[in-house]
C-alpha cells in the first residue's frame, strides 16, 4: 500500500471574534488521509470551511485543535525553521488569487522558490523560463504581475508551485479565475503530473472538470464532512453516488437534504442492526418539530420559491434548515 503523503485527525478551527455573532466555528473534527499519488477534490458551498481546511492541512494557519502529518511529519510538533524546510520540499499551494509577489516579474516569481532553496540564480532562472514556457507564458517573462491578466497571472502561479517538484499540490479553486481554455491546459498539465510523476493534489472545486479528475471527492458542509464520492462525481448534483461518513466518534453528518427527506432533526428509535447495516425509525420527530429547507437564503434573501436547491443560485450559501 502506498504511503501517507497527509493525515489530519480531529482537526477543529475556531475563528475568535469580538462582534455580537461571536466565533465561527470552521471546522469540527475533520479526518483525512491521503495516499502518496492519490488526488482528492474537497467540494461544498461557500463558508463550508473549504480555505480554513487547505490553510491548516499545509502549515500555513495553526488549527485550533487536532493534527496535521505531512509525509509522516506531525507539523504542529515542528519548530517554525523545520515547518518551512518541510513545506519546501514536499508542498506546493495555489490559490485562486494573490499567488504572486508584486514587485517581482513572472521570472523572478517562479525562480524565487528554487532561489530559497539554494539553486544558483542563473540556473534558477533557466528552470523558470523553461517552466513559464511549458504554460505558455515564454512571451510575458519580464512582466510584473499587475500588468497580466487573472488568467495568466494564474499560469506563473502554477509555474511557481511546479518549479520546485512538489509531491503534493494543495490548490485552492486553482481554476476559479481562468477562462474555459486555459483551465483546461492547467488541468491538462495537471494530469499529466498526477499519472506520470504521481504527484498528489488536493483540490477545492466548483468545476465539474476539475472533479472529475480526482480519483475521489470530499463533501463539506458547516466544518464537517458528510459524504464521500467516487470518480467522475457531478458537482452539480451531489446527491447521487453519495456515500455517508462516519468519523472515529461514530458520529455521521447527513447532508441536508437527506435529513428532510428523513422527516428532519429528532429523535430516532433504534431498529435492527446488522454489521454495515442499521434501520432507525423516526416516531417522535414531529415533537422536535419539523424541519424543513429554508425559503429564502440566508445571507442574501433570495427566494428559493419551489425549488429544492441546497446551495443559493446567487450567492452560494448553504441552504439551511428551519423549523417548519
Ligand atoms: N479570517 C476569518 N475570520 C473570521 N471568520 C472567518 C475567517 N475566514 C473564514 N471565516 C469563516 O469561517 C467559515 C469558513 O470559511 P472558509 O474556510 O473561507 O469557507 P469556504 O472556503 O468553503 O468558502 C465561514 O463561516 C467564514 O465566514
Ligand atoms: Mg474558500
Amino acid at each position: 500500500m502506498a504511503d501517507t503523503i497527509l493525515h489530519a485527525d480531529g482537526l477543529y478551527h475556531v475563528y475568535e471574534s469580538k462582534a455580537e455573532d461571536g466565533n465561527v466555528v470552521a471546522l469540527r473534527g475533520l479526518h483525512i488521509d491521503m495516499k502518496e499519488g492519490e488526488a482528492i477534490a474537497v467540494v461544498g458551498p461557500s463558508g463550508s470551511g473549504k480555505s480554513t481546511l487547505m490553510k491548516c492541512l499545509g502549515g500555513l494557519m495553526k488549527p485550533s485543535a487536532g493534527s496535521v502529518s505531512l509525509a509522516g511529519k506531525n507539523m504542529t510538533r515542528l519548530t517554525g525553521q523545520e515547518l518551512v524546510e518541510l513545506r519546501q520540499k514536499t508542498v506546493s499551494f495555489i490559490f485562486q488569487e494573490g499567488n504572486l509577489l508584486p514587485d517581482l516579474n513572472a521570472r523572478d516569481n517562479v525562480a524565487q522558490p528554487l532561489r530559497h532553496q539554494g539553486v544558483p540564480s542563473r540556473k534558477a532562472l533557466a528552470l523558470a523560463d523553461e517552466m513559464l514556457t511549458k504554460l505558455g507564458m515564454s512571451h510575458r517573462l519580464k512582466a510584473l504581475p499587475a500588468m497580466l491578466s487573472g488568467g495568466e497571472q494564474q499560469r506563473v502561479a502554477i509555474a511557481r508551485a511546479l518549479i520546485t517538484q512538489p509531491r503534493l499540490i494543495l490548490a485552492d479553486e486553482p481554476t476559479g479565475a481562468l477562462d474555459p481554455v486555459t483551465s483546461r491546459e492547467v488541468l491538462a498539465l495537471f494530469k499529466d503530473l498526477h499519472e506520470n510523476d504521481g504527484v498528489s493534489f488536493l483540490l477545492v472545486t466548483h468545476s465539474k472538470e476539475v472533479a472529475a479528475f480526482a480519483n475521489r471527492s470530499l463533501e463539506l458542509r458547516d466544518g464537517r464532512f458528510v459524504a464521500e464520492h467516487g470518480e467522475s462525481v457531478d458537482v452539480e448534483n451531489l446527491t447521487k453516488d453519495r456515500e455517508l461518513i462516519i468519523d472515529e466518534t461514530g458520529t455521521v453528518t447527513l447532508p441536508p437534504d437527506l435529513l428532510v427527506r428523513l422527516g428532519g432533526a429528532g429523535r430516532y428509535t433504534v431498529g435492527n442492526i446488522n454489521s454495515g447495516y442499521i434501520s432507525l425509525q423516526g416516531e417522535s420527530v414531529e415533537s422536535m418539530g419539523k424541519m424543513v429547507l429554508a425559503s429564502t437564503c440566508p445571507a442574501c434573501k433570495h427566494d428559493y420559491k419551489d425549488s429544492d436547491e441546497q446551495l443559493c443560485p446567487s450567492c452560494g450559501s448553504s441552504r439551511p434548515m428551519v423549523e417548519a
